[in-house]
């Protein structure tokens, strides 16, 4: 392990989102889904990582059980393999173990697993945790994102981890 400062690598990071990356969990057991919405900055004087999850995701009674998560971010140039995408896109943890799918190595400050395969690591404690109100959105983004049927009363909820280490995983 590499240890790194936390907003070392935020244009990787960052550039590397709209694509996917890995917003990791471990509550009953280790869980990843994939992620392109999320912010990487400062808030409180703290550098921190904020998470947008849907209600209906697994991932998100993991969250809310134990308060901490890590982002696994590909190398530079790289991005998620095809069938990661997929599984940890689509399917849900309710019903996959999506540890078998990848390498998983202990976490060092929390107690979310960090993935081989994606090496760099964010590790993160929630801070503030708020649900969305729809009715303060933009009526284009509503009728957008929360319009369809598939979507109602699926809103996301923002997770503001503040990061408590950071390194890239090496060899
Ligand atoms: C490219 C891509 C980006 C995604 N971004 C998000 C996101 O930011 N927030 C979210 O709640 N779901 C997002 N999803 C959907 C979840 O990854 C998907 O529903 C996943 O199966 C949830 O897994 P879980 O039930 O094990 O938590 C995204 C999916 C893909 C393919």
């Amino acid at each position: 392990m590499i240890s790194i400062h936390a907003l070392d690598n935020a244009e990787q990071i960052v550039q590397a989102l709209p694509q996917g990356i890995l917003l990791n969990t471990n509550g009953d057991k280790f869980n990843s889904m994939v992620i392109a919405w999320g912010s990487l900055g400062t808030i409180w004087g703290l550098p921190a990582f904020t998470v947008y999850v849907r209600q209906s995701r697994y991932t998100k009674l993991q969250l809310d059980k134990t308060g901490e998560f890590s982002i696994s971010a590909p190398d530079i140039g790289n991005s998620l393999d095809k069938n990661i995408c997929r599984v940890f896109g689509s399917l849900s943890g309710r019903d996959v173990s999506k540890a078998d799918y990848v390498t998983l190595t202990p976490g060092r400050s929390i107690h979310v697993p960090a993935i081989r395969e994606y090496p760099l690591t964010l590790e993160c404690r929630v801070l503030y945790q708020q649900d969305q109100e729809l009715e303060k959105l933009p009526r284009e983004i509503r009728d957008r994102f929360y319009g369809h049927d598939a979507d109602l009363g699926d809103f996301h909820t923002a997770y503001i981890g503040q990061i408590v280490d950071a390194y890239r995983i090496d060899g």
